[in-house]
């Protein structure tokens, strides 16, 4: 089968080959998926780039590709819940990959029903960037999307981003006063998502994370990176928190310090968890067309490269697709 594969840390796009490598084999509680599209998302460059090393990759050569959508071919003796045949979509382990091939194979357990209502290429978009805005946003300062946390004020950076997009229209069903932070030529696709307040990250107000209306916020889905405590600090209510997406050495410095001055303000490190129950949440909301996936741009396989070499720019609108 076609798979894009790389065989050492680093390099980007340019270290990416095109190979023919054997179709897996889905052991017996994996489904093994002929591949209609496939997410890049900004931790599969991370893992390439030796952000998680020596643990991930699991070795070389790697396949990489977590969201993948596709049809089910073959299943696993134990298999009980997907059929031969079924439209799914999988969360492979995003740190070891798999995804960007002709074929993968997904364990049943992280793998969905893709109902006809979502194409492929919105499908694919889910995984990643949708488990952690959706666990953001409800795991740690518990808003819970039925309208009834609608006196909270959140705050989301980079909303244009892939995590960012759904982050705001999750916000919205919630019914929570969204001020959200992305470049000038966002602004209003981020205002069409829902968010009441827009701030360009470049004016001086959008670096401060001032609120146009004055408002502190109660949380911060912080999906952008090198903003530091300090300015956090003067925009959060008394019990205000922050959930980092891009945690580093610096991130847990800080919780420790919060924790031993007895601060009432948190920052949380946010590891989002591949968990299918909340994947059919997100699935169930975009049926039911209140949740869409927002696609900055779709890349046939022979041109995956381009699709890497856009997602490590960092300047997406959404989610970036590669279609089989
Ligand atoms: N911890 C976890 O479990 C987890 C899970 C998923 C993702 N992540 C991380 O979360 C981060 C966001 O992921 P993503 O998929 O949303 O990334 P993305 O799609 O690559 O985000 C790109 C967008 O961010 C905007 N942006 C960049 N810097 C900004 C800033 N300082 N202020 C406002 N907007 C800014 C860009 O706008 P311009 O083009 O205008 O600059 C662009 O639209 C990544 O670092 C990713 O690795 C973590």
């Amino acid at each position: 089968m076609k798979a894009i594969q790389y065989s050492s840390y680093g390099g980007g796009a340019n270290n990416l080959k095109h190979v023919e490598i054997t179709v897996p084999t889905p052991k017996k509680d994996e489904v093994l998926i002929k591949t209609e599209a496939v997410s890049i998302n900004p931790l599969d460059i991370k893992v390439q780039h030796g952000s998680f090393r020596p643990l991930y990759p699991k070795g070389f050569p790697c396949v990489p590709g977590g969201d993948v959508t596709g049809e089910v071919v073959e299943i696993g003796s134990e298999v009980k819940n997907i059929k031969v045949g079924d439209k799914v979509i999988a969360m492979l382990n995003v740190y070891a990959g798999g995804g960007l091939a002709e074929y993968a194979v997904a364990r049943e357990i992280l793998t969905v029903q893709r109902p006809p209502e979502i194409p492929a290429a919105e499908a694919a978009g889910i995984p990643v960037a949708g488990l952690a805005a959706y666990q953001a946003l409800t795991h740690h300062d518990g808003i819970k999307l039925d309208g009834s946390s609608s006196d909270k004020n959140v705050l989301i950076t980079a909303a244009s981003g892939g995590v960012g997009c759904f982050a705001v229209q999750l916000a919205k069903l919630a019914n929570v006063h969204v001020t959200a932070t992305c470049g000038e030529r966002n602004i209003e696709f981020v205002r069409s998502l829902g968010a009441d307040e827009v701030l360009d990250y470049k004016t001086a107000d959008g670096a401060a994370l001032k609120s146009p209306s004055d408002k502190k916020y109660d949380l911060v889905i912080h999906c952008a990176s090198s903003i530091g405590w300090s300015t956090f600090a003067h925009q959060l209510t008394s019990h205000g928190k922050v959930i980092e997406l891009n945690s580093g050495p610096k991130s847990y410095w800080s919780v420790a310090l919060r924790r031993v001055t007895f601060s009432k303000k948190q920052l949380v490190p946010l590891s989002f968890s591949p968990k299918s129950d909340h994947l059919e949440i997100l699935v169930n909301l975009m049926k039911e067309g209140k949740l869409r996936t927002a696609i900055d741009s779709k890349h046939p396989f022979d041109e995956a490269e381009k699709a890497w070499a856009k997602s490590a720019e960092g300047h997406a609108t959404g989610k970036i697709i590669v279609e089989f």
